[in-house]
């Protein structure tokens, strides 16, 4: 799957920048590495797209720094909590991510800790690189993901939990190179809130200029009908209204 990139032990110094980023805190690191060791993760790779220093990692956000790590079963996804992040834990997003979990939405969760997350790893772009790929050349395989993806927004509906970012789903959603798009991040989630996850994903791809131009190679649809039926499903989130927004968008019966 990847080259062979550098793995360090837990307690490497080298990973002091990455553990306790941007402060160092040596409380806050003391207590990472109690974690990770209490998760089972044995190494911390060094691979990824972004840098902490001199460290590659796979993503950094205002909560966590997301990081290769290798447990015995296999390779997995460490969210580390940022020092200077707005919240005193993770155990917040691990509710909210397991409740996703649940509905068979976002990576699995697999270990829990005050200070990290583990999770499935998921090897993949952000849905416009994936338009790219060679892979997303033909329609009907775009049209698999999509219909895939709204799918996933809908039992997020109907299961109560907003995802509370997927209107900027740059960052949100990873798609696999066989055409599997994940949702990600749950550290904004609420199930106490109005839910509009199909609502933000369909105005993510098909009514906002950077994906509809995209998305016009595959799909043939009517803005103002679009605007419509999304309209409606605001207000009754029903499973009408659901389809109703699939039809508009050319997709057929939803694998519900
Ligand atoms: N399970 C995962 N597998 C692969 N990469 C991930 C995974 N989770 C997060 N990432 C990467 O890390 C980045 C930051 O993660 P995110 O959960 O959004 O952090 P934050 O809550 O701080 O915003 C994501 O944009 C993504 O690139
Ligand atoms: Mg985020």
């Amino acid at each position: 799957m990847r080259g062979a990139e550098k793995g360090y032990r837990i307690d490497d110094p080298e990973l002091d920048q990455v553990l306790a980023y941007p402060s160092g805190d040596h409380k806050h690191l003391e207590c990472v590495r109690r974690d990770l060791k209490s998760a089972g993760i044995d190494m911390i790779m060094a691979f990824g797209r972004i840098r902490i220093g001199c460290f590659s990692v796979l993503g950094k956000g205002c909560v966590g720094i997301v990081c290769l790590g290798s447990m015995r079963r296999g390779q997995v996804a460490v969210k580390v909590r940022r020092t200077d992040a707005d919240r005193p834990d993770m155990l917040n997003e691990a509710r909210m991510h397991a409740y996703a979990n649940s509905v068979s939405v976002g990576p699995r969760l697999l270990w829990q800790t005050e200070s990290a997350l583990v999770m499935d790893y998921v090897n993949g772009l952000p849905i416009k690189e994936w338009l790219d790929t060679p892979y997303a050349q033909t329609s009907g395989r775009v049209m698999d993901m999509v219909s895939d993806l709204l799918d996933q927004c809908y039992r997020l509906d109907a299961s109560g939990l907003d995802h509370g970012e997927l209107s900027n789903s740059k960052r949100h959603a990873l798609v696999e190179e066989g055409g599997k798009a994940v949702i990600i991040d749950f550290e904004s989630a609420s199930a106490s809130r109005r839910v509009r996850n199909v609502v933000a994903m369909t105005g993510y791809l098909f009514c906002r200029g950077s994906l509809e131009n995209a998305m016009r190679r595959h799909f043939d649809w009517d803005a103002l009908r679009l605007r419509r039926c999304l309209k409606e499903y605001k207000e009754s989130r029903s499973a009408r209204g659901y389809i109703d927004i699939r039809e508009t968008i050319g997709l057929g019966r939803s694998q519900l």
